[in-house]
């Protein structure tokens, strides 16, 4: 699965991707949850999540009452997702998982958000 999806980072380039992807695709994702209409105690999944930065934006969207979730097939994103999530926003959960096959039950969240990642997917 991982050999079929495409855009994936090793290596260092993750962290690198947090620092300098996360600044300049900050707008992206305001509008992005701003379309969604996010509100405080929503429950959110941030799929093809990368290093998580659009999970972070809805976690302080949904706040304490709020449940996120990010799933990326790409361990090395996951990783960095949630080094800088336990900095602000330890609720959020990372998984480590393909679109295709997501360990979550039908009608688990109220969005779903998904930035520059359907592209990737081998089945879309
Ligand atoms: C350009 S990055 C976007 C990351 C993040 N959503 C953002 O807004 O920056 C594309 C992401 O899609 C993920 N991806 C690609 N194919 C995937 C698949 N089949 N299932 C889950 N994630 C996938 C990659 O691992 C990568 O993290």
């Amino acid at each position: 699965m991982a050999d079929e999806s495409g855009f994936q980072l090793k290596g260092s380039a993750p962290e690198r991707y947090e620092r300098y992807a996360a600044p300049f695709m900050a707008p992206f994702v305001e509008a992005i949850l701003e379309a969604i209409d996010l509100h405080p105690g929503a429950a959110v999944l941030d799929l093809a999540c990368g290093t998580g930065f659009a999970a972070r934006a809805a976690a302080a969207r949904v706040g304490p009452a709020g449940r996120v979730s990010g799933a990326d097939i790409n361990p090395g994103m996951i990783g960095v997702a949630a080094e800088h999530a336990s900095r602000r926003y330890p609720d959020i959960e990372f998984t480590v998982a393909p679109a295709e096959t997501l360990p979550f039950e039908d009608a688990a969240f109220d969005a779903v958000v998904c930035q520059q990642g359907v592209q990737f997917f081998p089945d879309l």
